[in-house]
């Protein structure tokens, strides 16, 4: 049966919008009349960016996986919810039908309420991307805990930061994971981990990799055993825990400009009418169809596209554990082919990376079954989204850039596939309920951004992106902080969200998303702090100060470009470099490891001391001559110092 709100035609998109700006209240009401409530709400909106207050859907109840899973399993038991195909491509792959991943997510919240699991509890996850990560995932929302999944990728110190943080109590880990032709060993990385969380009670442990594992007694159990306990009491059903509408659903960690990564937190019932509605809409999803989400479920792209907004519309969602180019690049066209793939969503710096083998391994691949392409985490240059279009999509499936992020939840600003026009290298325009805005330096309006404030620019302008209006599935708070959230997202500009994001409006209103403006990096989609990398590389004993910048990869959109003033020794530079890089691997994870280091005797500081970065971005980006004003430094001399050293 035909969703109600998914918009069918430009014209119907038009309207749409024009109704989430004049009524929003209206609007959004209609599209949640269509979900499982307990209650309904008493209060759609109460917002106020100043606090920030944002309530979606006051006094409503309801479980999102009520919406996930028994509706679906009244309607459509047998249908396919996820696909699992392996890292190794000879292990058999999984289906799992709605059915059979409602009765698991049943199981699992069994296991989680007999190891004294309760509502408002936060569980850490640090799983491969495996089915039972998304039920463990599934399994706390039902019983009602909140979930925080740390990415695989991320160090013993960096998962320690973030349980402490939240005060998880348990933790759901792996012995290991595949990725490629490695094996990482996750349960003794979080065995290091937890020697600083001495309130973390339970680990349970699934079996992936066969890895020898130390289990602590009193403390770590298995996944398999926990289960088989349920089977024998032949427990099965688990009733949904009922949450408020503004109950926290989960907590994800994410990098900004200043300290220690942020846990943005989301409620459960803004979150899912949103991820649902941006799922439909701009995949334009069909019945029966197969949505092939690249994303570790470790990042927001992962909770919202790959669980929570196929599985609420449900659909079928496509889980992979491993990487594009192992054993080889044909990998994802592999999977494309034997799964009969419909929606691809990647990332720019997958498709480069796969560019880089040219077209050899698409030969003889049978893609006739992709319908559209979606790409996420970072711009994505004109000479990947052509590639991706024509030998991907072989000139016929339409291409969706979709810009958001971490704290919005959901697709903010994207075409909607095939109805509304693409344009290459834009995100577009907004989507129905979000209204962007461009701001100045100063935080000053340039433009209303929204369709319906009229006249439209005759150029192009550019400004740092700001959205106007609340939207269901906005971040509420950070964890544990909330001023922190306030400073971060709704101190910049009077009344509006910044985003962090400079922007460009085309004279037909559509948005092109350019990069970050603040010091936050991209790379590889991947979103890291320059104040966390330094900090990371400060912490080898023999650096005295680091200064971090991005510059432009061919691969990984950016690359990382470490300044480091270093006190030591007669070493060998290689073996200094392999020291820092293994730092910080150990602090942050290997994602965040510098891609070059150069050793220099003094920093461009102004005479207050700050660091002038623009100067250094401006060197690791390979400029030479218009480095800008650079009479305020302390010492102009270091800067020529720099340039003659540089990488
Ligand atoms: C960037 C990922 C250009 C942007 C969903 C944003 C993009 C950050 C796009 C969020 C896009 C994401 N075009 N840039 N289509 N999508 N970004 O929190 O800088 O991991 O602020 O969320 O990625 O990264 P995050």
């Amino acid at each position: 049966m035909a969703v109600p709100y998914q918009i069918t035609s430009y014209k119907q998109y038009q309207e749409a919008y024009h109704k989430s700006v004049e009524n929003p209240e209206q609007f959004w009401a209609d599209i949640a009349d269509h979900f499982v409530w307990h209650k309904k709400w008493d209060r759609l909106l109460d917002w106020n960016f100043s606090e920030p207050k944002i309530e979606w859907f006051a006094g409503g109840k309801l479980n999102i996986t009520e919406n996930c899973l028994d509706r679906w399993v009244k309607t459509q038991p047998d249908q396919p919810a996820i696909i699992w195909e392996s890292n190794h491509p000879d292990e058999q792959h999984r289906i799992l039908s709605y059915k059979e991943l409602n009765d698991k997510v049943c199981q699992f919240s069994h296991v989680l309420k007999s190891n004294g699991v309760k509502k408002g509890d936060r569980i850490c996850i640090y799983m491969p991307m495996v089915p039972e990560l998304a039920i463990a995932v599934l399994a706390c929302a039902r019983i009602g805990a909140i979930h925080s999944v740390v990415f695989g990728g991320f160090s013993a110190q960096s998962i320690s930061d973030r349980i402490l943080d939240a005060g998880c109590s348990l933790v759901i880990t792996a012995d290991g994971c595949f990725r490629g032709n490695k094996t990482i060993p996750l349960k003794s990385v979080i065995d290091e981990a937890l020697l600083s969380c001495p309130q973390v009670e339970r680990v349970i442990v699934l079996t992936r990799t066969g890895t020898a594992v130390s289990m602590q007694k009193g403390r770590d159990i298995w996944w398999e055993d926990e289960i088989r306990k349920v089977e024998a009491e032949g427990k099965t059903d688990f009733p949904a825990e009922t949450m408020d509408a503004e109950d926290s659903l989960f907590i994800l960690y994410t990098s900004g400009s200043t300290g220690k990564p942020k846990g943005v937190v989301h409620s459960c019932a803004g979150y899912m009418v949103y991820t649902n509605y941006s799922f439909l809409n701009v995949f334009q999803y069909r019945p029966g169809e197969v949505h092939f989400c690249t994303a570790d479920i470790g990042w927001i792209t992962g909770h919202s596209y790959i669980v929570y907004g196929p599985l609420s519309a449900g659909a079928t969602s496509l889980m992979f554990e491993g990487i594009p180019t192992w054993p080889d690049a044909s990998r994802f066209w592999d999977i494309v082919e034997k799964f009969r793939v419909n929606i691809l969503y990647t990332a720019p710096t997958a498709i480069r990376s796969l560019m880089a083998f040219g077209t050899e391994p698409l030969e003889g691949k049978d893609l006739s079954s992709l319908r559209l392409l979606g790409t996420v985490g970072e711009p994505i240059n004109e000479e990947a989204w052509v590639w991706y279009h024509n030998h991907v999509g072989k000139g016929r499936c339409e291409i969706v850039d979709t810009w958001w992020q971490t704290e919005t939840g959901g697709i903010m600003i994207s075409n909607l596939g095939g109805v509304t026009p693409a344009k290459p290298t834009f995100a577009t325009l907004p989507l129905p309920g979000i209204q962007p805005m461009l701001v100045d330096e100063k935080g000053e309006i340039i433009a209303g951004g929204d369709a319906s404030a009229g006249i439209l620019p005759e150029n192009t302008i550019s400004g740092n992106l700001c959205i106007k209006f609340p939207w269901p599935s906005a971040i509420r708070t950070t964890w544990g902080d909330h001023e922190r959230c306030r400073t971060n997202y709704f101190s910049a500009c009077e009344n509006l969200y910044f985003t962090g994001d400079g922007c460009l409006r085309d004279s037909n209103g559509f948005y092109r998303i350019t990069g970050r403006v603040d010091d936050v990096l991209n790379v590889s989609g991947h979103r890291i702090g320059t104040a966390e990398v330094e900090n990371a590389i400060n912490m080898h004993s023999n650096v005295v100060e680091s200064a971090v910048v991005g510059y432009p990869h061919d691969i990984k959109g950016q690359g990382i470009y470490a300044y480091v003033i270093f006190r030591g020794h007669e070493e060998s530079e290689m073996h200094i470099r392999q020291d820092i890089v293994a730092t910080v691997s150990r602090i942050i994870g290997a994602i965040a490891k510098p891609d070059k280091i150069q050793f220099v005797s003094g920093l461009p500081k102004t005479r207050s001391g700050k660091i002038m970065r623009r100067i250094l971005r401006k060197i690791a980006e390979g400029e030479t001559e218009n480095l800008g004003d650079t009479t305020t430094l302390l010492d102009p001399s270091v800067v020529e110092e720099i340039l003659r050293g540089r990488l």
